[in-house]
């Protein structure tokens, strides 16, 4: 088969997204509206959230369990919205299926690296803290970067649980950002994807322009990528949820960035 009928019948398969909740419909978002026409499928690991506080083994593991689900699917890439599984699980199984892999931290770096930054800070879950990509990925571009990197175990619980407006989430989120400020950073990237859904608290403490969300970055990213190998689809825009547990809190909790239309399917 040439390779131009290959893929003309790859294009046409969904395009899978995975995050241990709704934290990765801040890049699920973006990426419907940069390429309405594409099938999509999102994956919701709400059984095993939050992943900032899991071993590189079991975060494996996660991963290995959905893109196992989304090899069933016969998908034509897995989208990693979640930077912890990109910080922790990505190496482990990037060879091990036959549909393309995008992992949030990897695809963005290289372009928030060329961007002139001197010093650059990073909120991430504790396990992306741990592993140190963030740093690796930029200074790999730019070795003369200063990275900051600070992790905020409870951010995750305050999203997933819609605890915004209460005393001890507004004083975690200023204590955060104020230690972040001393590092004097140029930008600060949100390196969790439920992190943007803290945007309104963010910029109470610091202007809203000196945060990254990577998600605008990954998205361009994915395009780009898929264009250039063929891969883009123009006749889809079909979409479906599944989680490994709770869709009733998954739908409530994740108006913020999608309005998912049905209750998620359990799977
Ligand atoms: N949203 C994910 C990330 O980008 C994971 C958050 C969590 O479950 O701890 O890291």
């Amino acid at each position: 088969m040439s390779t131009s009928n290959h893929n003309s019948q790859i294009k046409s398969k969904p395009v899978g997204f995975f995050d241990s909740g709704v934290g990765g419909l801040s890049v699920y978002a973006r990426f419907k509206k940069v390429l309405p026409f594409e099938d999509t499928l999102y994956y919701g690991d709400l059984a095993n959230m939050p992943y900032g506080s899991k071993t590189k083994d079991e975060l494996v593991g996660f991963a290995r369990k959905i893109l196992d689900f989304y090899n069933e699917k016969d998908v034509k890439a897995v989208v990693i919205a979640c930077n912890t599984s990109s910080a922790r699980a990505y190496e482990a199984v990037k060879d091990e299926y036959r549909f393309k892999i995008y992992p949030i931290i990897q695809s963005c770096a290289k372009i928030i690296a060329s961007a002139g930054y001197k010093k650059l800070g990073v909120f991430a879950t504790a396990a992306t803290v741990q592993s140190g990509v963030y740093t690796h990925e930029l200074r790999k571009y730019d070795s003369g970067i200063e990275v900051q990197e600070i992790a905020c175990p409870n951010w995750v619980p305050i999203v997933e649980n819609n605890k915004y407006t209460e005393q001890a989430a507004i004083n975690d989120v200023r204590n955060q950002v104020s230690k972040m400020l001393e590092f004097n950073p140029d930008k600060i990237i949100l390196g969790c994807t439920h992190y943007p859904y803290l945007m309104s608290l963010l910029k109470e403490f610091a202007p809203a322009g000196l945060f990254i969300d990577p998600a605008e970055i990954f998205v361009e990213y994915i395009k780009s990528d898929l264009e250039e190998c063929g891969l883009l689809n123009s006749s889809g825009g079909a979409e479906q949820f599944f989680v490994s547990a709770n869709p009733e809190s998954f739908k409530a909790h994740s108006k913020i960035f999608y309005n998912v239309k049905d209750l998620p399917l359990c799977v």
